[in-house]
């Protein structure tokens, strides 16, 4: 993630013919947290821009629209506004939502494959193939006799089809493609997978059709035809990754492209780290920095399949949501989720440890004390400059200054480097070191010393300083996991950040935005009420049914 440009990120585009769940949650929810912690770094909005939306022009959306007597358009506007009101929920701030079947959209893609044929690596042919329905996907003949010739997805039959096609000359970009992965080593991450699509390219590539015929089954007269023949319509895959192109193809957003990042799941590694650089070149754009591929989510150890019905949905999410908060969730998500190459499982019993844990004896149990002693012995305000303390109180081991600069450096180069669990966990670790200050100080015995004692006064304001100014920059850290709880401390601390002031500005000591003496630091509410290991997990309470697919 470079700091010089602006800083793009993307989601994948969801089909609208499911209803929100994990799987486009957490995404979406990564996308979210990394441009957030890019805006704290920068200060302010303006050099951000984050992206997501939905695939609109799949043949199971035909299907499912009719098996809801509805027509694709109108299933489509209606899954979009679930996918909307989802992320809403989720307190996500995307600058845009695109739809494919937008005109926006629409319109454009003809004119980037007219371009591809202009260059030649566009051509007609015949296609004979598996075609996997579910997936929309045609497997090589390895592949489907590898998967004994039923879909490794669904379980369902492959069918045998040959249809006139339009093929895209991929084969044409595998040196240039081996070239640019093998010189930037961030393109993939992780690594694992970076190894994994290198050695696919490596092994050569084929020409892939793009396009499907178009017939009297209206399934297939849903989507984008290809420009001068009426008879053939874009494969979906190639009409979607063009939406990261279509939504900044405008004369502001422009000095916007390419995309810092590139998020989505491993099972869509390869049409974003092959097919989509491939496009790229072929119509002569620069290449996006990072294609960052994440692990999935198991549902208490199995994997979520519409035969087993264990998706974790949109109602379920809200229920964690309503009983722990927003941010908690939100917390539990991006620490403890598949961020990397390994899935992860959601278990009930490890998000109740993970809230105990980090958030109700970790950042809340910390602030709330610190705040309880700056109202029991200094009336609610800070005492003494947050500078004038580190320098007063030096106890072995615990050089603030330098604890801080440390735990902000940490946190910066983890999210260049596309570790977001690494960008979160310095935050921990200074609400642990402020932790062990106190048991170390013991503010509350010198407290009893200190209406006697001037010095042990000077002594007892200096440790709480200290406490207070590492949990600012703490809060300032989790910021970009639970916007809300942390603006709270922020409020309730009086030091609420200015619009625009970026990261390192924030946090220097000897800056304006340090702690300052007479600083109102209020007891305020508290932040998460430690919950009972024992108590069952929250319910999608008046959840939907509603099949969509
Ligand atoms: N429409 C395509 C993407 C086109 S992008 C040009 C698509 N859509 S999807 O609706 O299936 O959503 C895919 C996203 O959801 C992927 O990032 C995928 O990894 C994510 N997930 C779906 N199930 C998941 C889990 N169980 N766990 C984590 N994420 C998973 O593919």
């Amino acid at each position: 993630m470079s700091s010089s440009r602006a800083f793009y990120v993307t989601t994948p585009i969801y089909y609208v013919n499911d209803r929100p769940h994990i799987g486009h949650c957490f995404t979406t929810l990564v996308a979210d947290a990394v441009v957030r912690f890019e805006r704290l770094l920068r200060g302010g909005d303006g050099a951000t821009f984050f992206l997501t939306g939905t695939d609109e022009h799949a043949d199971k959306v035909v299907t499912s629209a009719l098996a809801h007597q509805s027509t694709p358009q109108a299933w489509a506007d209606q899954n979009a506004a679930e996918f909307r009101k989802a992320f809403a929920a989720m307190g996500f701030s995307p600058d845009d939502f695109i739809r494919t079947s937008e005109p926006r959209h629409k319109e454009k893609v003809p004119r980037l494959i007219e371009l591809m044929i202009a260059r030649g690596d566009v051509y007609r042919g015949e296609y004979t193939g598996w075609y996997d329905a579910g997936q929309e996907e045609y497997l090589t003949e390895t592949a489907a006799k590898e998967a004994s010739f039923v879909s490794p997805v669904t379980g369902k039959p492959l069918q045998k089809r040959t249809e006139p096609c339009w093929f895209f000359r991929l084969s044409k970009f595998a040196a240039p493609l081996q070239a640019h992965l093998e010189a930037h080593p961030e393109f993939v991450r992780p690594d694992a997978r970076r190894a994994e699509v290198l050695g696919r390219i490596r092994a050569g590539l084929n020409d892939v059709p793009i396009s499907r015929p178009v017939t009297d089954d209206p399934a297939t007269q849903w989507g984008v035809r290809m420009p001068g023949d009426p008879q053939s319509r874009v494969y979906v895959w190639i009409d979607a990754l063009f939406n990261y192109l279509t939504a900044v193809d405008t004369p502001e957003r422009r000095p916007l492209w390419p995309p810092s990042v590139q998020l989505l799941g491993k099972d869509i590694l390869w049409f974003h780290a092959v097919i989509w650089p491939a496009l790229l070149m072929s119509i002569g754009e620069p290449l996006p920095g990072t294609i960052w591929s994440h692990g999935w989510w198991l549902a208490e150890g199995r994997k979520m399949s519409k035969s087993l019905g264990n998706f974790i949905a949109i109602e379920q999410l809200e229920a964690y949501a309503r009983r722990y908060s927003l941010d908690a969730l939100r917390w539990y998500l991006l620490t403890q989720g598949p961020l990397g190459a390994n899935d992860a499982d959601f278990v009930h019993a490890k998000f109740v440890e993970a809230f105990n844990a980090d958030l109700a004896n970790g950042i809340g149990n910390c602030t709330s004390r610190v705040g309880n002693m700056i109202g029991k012995y200094f009336d609610g305000k800070l005492p003494v400059d947050a500078a004038a303390a580190a320098k007063a109180s030096v106890v072995p081991g615990f050089d603030w200054p330098a604890l801080v600069a440390g735990a902000v450096a940490k946190a910066t180069a983890a999210l260049r480097a596309c570790d977001l669990q690494g960008a979160l966990a310095p935050a921990g670790e200074l609400v642990r070191a402020v932790d062990g200050y106190i048991n170390v100080t013991q503010p509350f015995k010198v407290a009893k010393l200190a209406p006697d004692d001037p010095a042990k006064r000077a002594e007892l304001a200096a440790i709480l300083a200290n406490c207070a100014e590492a949990l600012r920059v703490a809060a300032l850290l989790m910021s970009p996991a639970m916007p809300d709880k942390m603006a709270q401390v922020l409020r309730e601390w009086s030091c609420v950040p200015p619009a625009g002031a970026p990261l390192a500005e924030l946090v220097r000591l000897d800056g304006s935005h340090a702690l300052r003496a007479g600083t109102a630091i209020a007891k305020g509410a508290i932040l998460f009420q430690r919950a009972d290991p024992a108590e069952p997990p929250p319910t999608a309470a008046g959840a939907t049914d509603r099949p969509s697919s």
